[in-house]
């Protein structure tokens, strides 16, 4: 297995919720080191750029809308097969279906504020990445 990267999202029912810190030590816990974070204020550009993929979906509004409606701290994780390490400990997407011991089943209140995002391959990963950080920010 290779040390490889991930992206992640703190969403806004978490960081208004004062969850920064917890959501960060499960990660961390997970095998994870954030090498890049910062608290940010989406704008609705952003989100809907950043989002792009699910512009078609019935709930894209609503999503576009939930991201910008508080900040959000964007982070870059790094650990031995990072995005794999990030899904498992966030759990499944509606928190109804998320397992015992991840961040979504302790904290999540639904499908949409669910607290965390994080890339699903490899490929995306260096595209979110990309999308938020430059190569500077990240120290690993
Ligand atoms: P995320 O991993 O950030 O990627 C897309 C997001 O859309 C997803 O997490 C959910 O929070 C959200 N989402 C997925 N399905 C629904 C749905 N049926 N209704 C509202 N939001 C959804």
């Amino acid at each position: 297995m290779a040390v490889t990267r991930t992206f992640s999202i703190i969403k806004p029912d978490a960081t208004r919720r004062n969850l920064t810190g917890a959501v960060t030590k499960m990660l961390e816990e997970a095998g994870l080191r954030v090498v890049a974070s910062k608290r940010i204020q989406m704008t609705k550009e952003q989100a809907e750029g950043f989002y792009a993929v699910h512009k078609e979906r019935p709930f894209f509004g609503e999503l576009v809308d939930f991201m910008i409606s508080g900040p959000v701290v964007v982070q870059v994780l790094e650990g031995e097969n990072a995005v794999k390490a990030n899904r498992d400990v966030m759990g499944a997407t509606n928190p109804a279906d998320a397992d015992e011991g991840t961040i979504r089943k302790a904290y999540a209140e639904s499908i949409e504020a669910n607290s965390v995002h994080g890339s699903d391959s490899d490929e995306n990963a260096k595209i979110e990445i990309d999308f938020f950080f430059n190569e500077d920010e990240i120290v690993g």
